[in-house]
């Protein structure tokens, strides 16, 4: 059997596989195309890893619902339908169609890829209350937005959906994947409803439940049922990721003080970043130095303008008014408002670059906080443009024209991250993308 056989035979991408063998992707596929390789100790090592691989073989196959097919929803329901009967719900009819036409719902490559490759045992449903019976586990993964009254997330969506789901299922282990508030699961008052949080990056939502940082289980561990659902996802993990059991009310503290982390993170370097222009030095030369140090990271450092998108805003909005009562509660307090003054930081560079030139014209090349992810949620750069309307600035949008009457017509072109197809105007273009790393 050659490598590529035998990597069917598992069931396994080449991008998984490559992951297995410990070879770069595009190595991996010299491995299973070129045949001089074949007596290679590159790739008898790879065969030998593949061939130890144990792919999951559950010992019995569940029936799972998962209700909102979003970035978590659809990508936990296509992870488990490989092994599993899967079920989902959404109230949007167009997701539904498309989930049933085996179509991707949002940009993410491993998803695509699955859609194409894999038999999934999943079908997607309008709400539709018989569907909670007869399951094993119904995962709730519908969002949950900032509430400005609460200064909390809301939870009044899963709430009914709890109240529904217990008038037809008693017992079903409801395992809760949105983002709640602190302390929002214990008001919930029963034993067979658990938080789960998620850590997905968006457009990696796939690729980050394969190989999950860890899984965090908010819930009895001794109700057999938790522990089982604990060892369904570990077992769905080609990483075998550490499960951590806790409470529901640490567990959800987890997600929270996670994501303020990152809010603080990318704060942290903009701050530095706009010290850097504002002095005059080289911002790459500073993070580069910083970052070298094992203690900090040469990683998630890249500057911007600002943190954005659905989590972190509301995240760590909600996560502020609970530190509320904390005495010591300086920093995590300051990150919504140092993310709000680098905004207004970069509307008032960009303005004073513009400052001669008469009737200005800004183009937006993209809106997009992460290249690439085809989502644009809350994303930075709209707040910066609001301002710099406000300003009397006109603003363009290259989705609205060629790329080359684009670039023509706008004196500045504005991209929170670097694109080669911006090589032949980059004296005109203004990110601070300084890694522009993929
Ligand atoms: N996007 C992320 O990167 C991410 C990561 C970790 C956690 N989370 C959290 O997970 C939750 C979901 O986030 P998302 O990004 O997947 O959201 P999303 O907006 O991409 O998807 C949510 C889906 O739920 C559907 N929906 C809404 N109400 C419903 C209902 N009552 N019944 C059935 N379907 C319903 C919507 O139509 C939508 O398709 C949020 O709490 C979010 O904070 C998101």
């Amino acid at each position: 059997m050659t490598i590529k056989e035998l990597r069917k035979s598992k069931g396994l991408t080449q991008e998984e596989a490559s992951k297995i063998c410990n070879v770069p992707l595009r190595s991996y596929k010299r491995l299973e195309n070129d045949s001089s390789y074949l007596t290679s100790l590159r790739y008898k090592s790879a065969y030998s890893l593949l061939d130890s691989y144990k792919v999951y073989e559950p010992q019995s196959k569940y029936n799972i619902l998962v209700i909102g097919a979003g970035y978590v929803g659809f990508s936990i329901a296509i992870l488990l339908s490989i092994n599993n009967q899967v079920s989902v719900i959404d109230i949007n009819s167009d997701k539904v169609n498309k989930i049933n036409n085996r179509e991707p719902i949002f940009k993410d490559k491993e998803i695509e890829a699955w859609l194409k490759e894999k038999k999934l045992n999943l079908k997607a449903y309008l709400p539709n209350k018989e569907l909670y019976k007869g399951q094993d586990y119904i995962i709730i993964s519908i969002p949950t937005d900032y509430n400005i009254e609460s200064g909390l997330l809301s939870t009044t969506g899963i709430e009914n959906l709890v109240k529904e789901i217990r008038s037809v299922n008693k017992n079903v282990l409801i395992i809760i994947k949105s983002t709640c508030y602190i302390g929002f699961s214990e008001t919930l008052k029963d034993k067979n409803v658990i938080y789960s949080p998620e850590f997905l990056r968006e457009g990696k939502a796939l690729h980050d439940n394969l190989y999950p940082s860890r899984i965090i289980i908010g819930g009895d561990k001794s109700n057999p049922k938790v522990k089982k659902y604990g060892l369904l996802m570990q077992s769905h993990s080609l990483n075998r990721a550490k499960v951590l059991y806790m409470s529901s009310k640490e567990a959800e503290a987890v997600k929270l003080f996670s994501n303020a982390y990152l809010a603080l993170r990318v704060s942290y370097f903009n701050e530095l970043d706009s010290f850097a222009i504002k002095n005059d030095i080289n911002s790459k030369n500073v993070i580069e130095g910083v970052s070298l140090d094992s203690r900090i990271g040469d990683y998630y450092n890249n500057p911007s303008f600002g943190y954005g998108g659905y989590c972190l805003p509301k995240d760590t909005m909600s996560l502020i008014s609970q530190m509320g009562g904390v005495e010591n509660n300086e920093l995590i307090s300051s990150i919504n408002r140092s993310n709000k003054s680098r905004k207004a930081y970069i509307v008032k560079d960009i303005l004073a670059l513009l400052k001669d030139i008469p009737n200005p014209v800004v183009g937006i090349y993209s809106l997009e906080s992460k290249k690439g992810s085809g989502n644009i949620r809350y994303s930075s750069i709209q707040d910066v443009i609001t301002d710099l309307e406000r300003s009397g600035v006109q603003i363009i949008y290259l989705s609205d024209m060629s790329i080359e009457e684009f670039k023509k017509v706008s004196n500045l072109i504005l991209t929170n991250r670097y694109d080669s197809q911006l090589d032949d105007v980059k004296n005109k273009v203004y990110t601070r993308d300084i890694f522009a790393r993929d």
